[in-house]
């Protein structure tokens, strides 16, 4: 028996990561995979920018490159995150090897085992894994319709001292919603003055679906006049694909600084291949054309998901509509048990995730999060009736019970 080290000794396969491997058939209707949609990656686009990219550009996408990322690359994102309102005049920017990376580094950076990690309830499962392999002490704050529920937030601000306090703003995944303003800024209030990084994921930031979700959109990095140490990442994954395994981070000098030797001994660098395409399809106005393209196309699938949940939910099931991104959050009455309702969804041939995933104590089941970014379009309803239909035989069961 090797001796694991204590951080992997207490990791185990879940319950749910073995039901998920039940449900890889291939006739499956898979609502569980938070990905883009396979049919609207770019690819002629990137077919024509290799055939047609500068034979110096072509040999230094094989080479090694620097740490940050291939400058021209920062530079071209740089521009792109200053009309966002961000600070990259006086903080750096690096590029990472997807943004799971930058939450990892900066894990790193900061976490010793036993600090206080806040995290929405729910929250992102990579992130959530990242801070568990720090062996933080993770503590969740509710999310609700319109952001992080404040007093809360406030209470385990005081309880806790944590040192980081960890937020997806924009199109959440799992919840699917988006922060108000009022909301941003109030965040910043409470961590005024108070020492916590606050890391700020923007991994769906492009996705909206409307002009008012759009205007929402702005970070909390770029609003930010109390003087918090914001860290700001953002990813390739959902703009272009994530097999380019590219993202970014934002951070102050002395974060950033740390931060580039950490990288240096994870993997040097981030592929120059995937970086050198990211910015020529940049440069070239190609990602603006192509994003109006695939925001139209998650819209239309989000919609086809909110009329199949209204034709075929029992009335106690809730849900929020999303403005952007991939996923429904879908509550399920406090009694009932998504995992049940998961076995029988899969035997009937459709598969979600549990809400169970999503919560930092692993305890909450009684949501669903449904994602409507990656299968085939004219499946989608007949997924839903399979999950309404297994959760209103859960309900007969349970009424019989009682
Ligand atoms: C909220 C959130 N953050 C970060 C990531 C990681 O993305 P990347 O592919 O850039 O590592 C994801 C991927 O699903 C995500 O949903």
């Amino acid at each position: 028996m090797p001796y694991f080290s204590t951080t992997v000794q207490h990791i185990r396969s879940s319950e749910i990561r073995d039901l998920m491997k039940l449900a890889t058939r291939p006739d499956i209707i898979s609502f569980a995979g938070g990905m883009p949609n396979n049919d609207l990656f770019p690819v002629k686009e990137i077919d024509e920018i290799f055939l047609t990219l500068d034979p110096q550009k072509k040999k230094t996408a094989f080479q090694y490159g620097p740490t940050s990322g291939y400058p021209p690359l920062l530079d071209t994102l740089n521009e792109y995150l200053r009309t966002k309102g961000l600070p990259v005049d006086t903080h750096r920017l690096m590029i990472t090897t997807g943004s799971l990376q930058a939450i990892n580094i900066l894990g790193m950076e900061f976490i010793d085992p036993g600090d206080v990690v806040l995290t929405e309830n729910p929250s992102f499962i990579g992130g959530l894994a990242v801070f568990k392999a720090f062996q933080a002490d993770i503590k969740g704050i509710p999310l609700m319709h319109d952001g992080l529920d404040l007093e809360e937030l406030e209470l385990a601000v005081e309880k806790y001292q944590p040192k980081l306090l960890y937020i997806i703003p924009n199109f959440h995944n799992p919840a699917g919603i988006i922060y108000s303003k009022e909301k941003r800024r109030k965040v910043l209030e409470i961590l005024e003055g108070k020492d916590i990084v606050l890391l700020e994921d923007d991994a769906y930031n492009e996705l909206y679906f409307n002009e008012v979700a759009q205007k929402l959109t702005r970070p909390v990095m770029a609003v930010n006049d109390k003087n918090i140490e914001v860290v700001y990442t953002g990813s390739f994954s959902k703009i272009m694909g994530p097999g380019f395994r590219l993202g970014w981070m934002l951070a102050s000098p002395e974060i950033y600084e740390k931060a580039e030797i950490i990288k240096q001994g994870i993997d040097a660098c981030s592929p120059n291949f995937t970086q050198v395409l990211a910015n020529e399809f940049m440069q070239r106005g190609l990602l603006s054309r192509y994003l109006k393209r695939i925001r139209e196309a998650y819209a239309e699938r989000s919609l086809i998901m909110k009329e199949s949940l209204e034709k075929y939910m029992p009335e106690e099931v809730q849900w929020n509509q999303p403005q952007g991104g991939f996923y429904y959050w879908l509550q399920l009455p406090e009694f009932m048990d998504s995992a049940e309702i998961l076995k029988e969804s899969v035997k009937n041939g459709a598969v979600f995730v549990t809400g169970k995933t999503f919560d930092p104590e692993n305890k909450r089941n009684n949501y669903i999060r449904l994602s409507y970014s990656n299968m085939d379009i004219n499946q989608i309803d007949m997924g839903v009736k399979i999950i309404a239909k297994a959760i209103e035989q859960n309900l007969h069961k349970q009424l019989k019970c009682s």
